[in-house]
């Protein structure tokens, strides 16, 4: 059995394995055990041991709290059982914590959306950028992933024979680095005049058959929206709406969303809007969204690597279950 971990509590330092909870404190230990198993850790990891400092500091708050209780007689009065109860209730939902964002992928996920070829957009510079962002997404429980570098006529003029030539000159240089899991580029479209009239006469990178990533201004949506919608899917595609959580002018507008769905738009999520990245905000609508099944796929929409560490944050929404289902969406696009 396992070291678990040294806690020093009130002057007394303890020294936990998980044998040593269950025989000598086996509330606390079955505790840990049930936890463990509910939120699948392992009962020796850092998590673990986390996890048994606030049960045995919540504990030692409670003996303290019934002493100063007892002391004062502030408690003649009242069943202690009941405050006993009360407080252990209390302690319990606090454990339910929520779960770690990457926790999520479970190693199959597939990504969707990315900006990972090296000096083609705002995503990796180099290719030793893309390197290491390719290696973290794997340690992050990415097994496959369709690239997307923007194309935006104004800002980033990418062409897809631009991108498919850098992504198989990549694919060689990877390689080289020992990197040979396949992966494959599609285009993250911005929605403005060019692209309106782009898409009519041109084939677009897709992410998979017809459906492709499309995103808008963090501004403003563009006046002629619906009609490059509605062209789009004339055109055979269907539009893939990158991030509608990061439309600040859609929060006080919810029925704008409803529009949109209508409207034949898929929408994606950005995994790092329910870990609270982009601020409290995007989280509370990207919260509303999911709670509406309104979410068709997610995207980790990684640039550099202060999106990776974001991954090691807990999510801040409730709707776990929800989230991991259209994380599980994105099998669809498995090659
Ligand atoms: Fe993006």
């Amino acid at each position: 059995m396992k070291y678990l971990g040294k806690l020093k509590i009130f002057n007394q330092t303890y020294e936990y394995t998980s044998r040593f909870l269950l025989i000598r404190k086996p509330i606390q230990g079955l505790l840990l055990f049930f936890i463990c198993i509910k939120e699948k850790i392992d009962c020796n990891s850092s998590i673990a041991i986390n996890k048994i400092k606030i049960i045995i500091r919540g504990e030692s708050l409670m003996i303290r709290f019934f002493a100063i209780s007892r002391s004062y007689k502030l408690l003649d009065v009242v069943n202690y059982n009941y405050v006993f109860f009360s407080i252990f209730a209390v302690m319990l939902s606090f454990f339910k914590q929520k779960p770690y964002l990457k926790d999520l992928l479970s190693g199959d996920y597939i990504d969707i959306h990315s900006h990972l070829l090296p000096g083609i957009d705002d995503g990796a510079k180099t290719l030793s950028d893309t390197v290491r962002l390719i290696g973290s997404l794997e340690k992050i429980g990415v097994s496959q992933f369709i690239t997307t570098p923007h194309i935006s006529h104004y800002i980033w003029n990418n062409s897809p024979k631009k991108i498919q030539d850098n992504h198989t000159e990549t694919s060689k240089l990877l390689t080289g680095e020992n990197i040979t899991k396949p992966f494959l580029a599609a285009a993250e479209y911005f929605m403005d005049d060019w692209f309106e009239k782009h898409f009519k006469n041109e084939k677009l990178l897709t992410l998979k058959d017809n459906y492709v990533l499309v995103e808008m201004s963090y501004m403003n949506a563009p006046i002629q929206l619906y009609q490059i919608l509605f062209d789009l899917q004339v055109a055979g595609y269907k539009p893939v709406l990158a991030h509608p959580e990061r439309y600040l002018f859609y929060h006080k507008n919810f029925i704008e969303y409803e529009r949109l769905k209508k409207a034949g738009c898929l929408f994606q999520l950005n995994l790092l809007a329910v870990a609270g990245y982009y601020g409290e905000e995007i989280a509370k609508i990207s919260e509303q969204l999911l709670k509406n099944g309104m979410y068709d796929f997610t995207g980790t929409d990684v640039h550099h690597d202060n999106h990776i560490a974001a991954f090691e944050q807990r999510v801040k929404i409730n709707s776990t279950e929800e989230l991991k289902k259209i994380i599980s969406n994105n099998q669809f696009f498995k090659f």
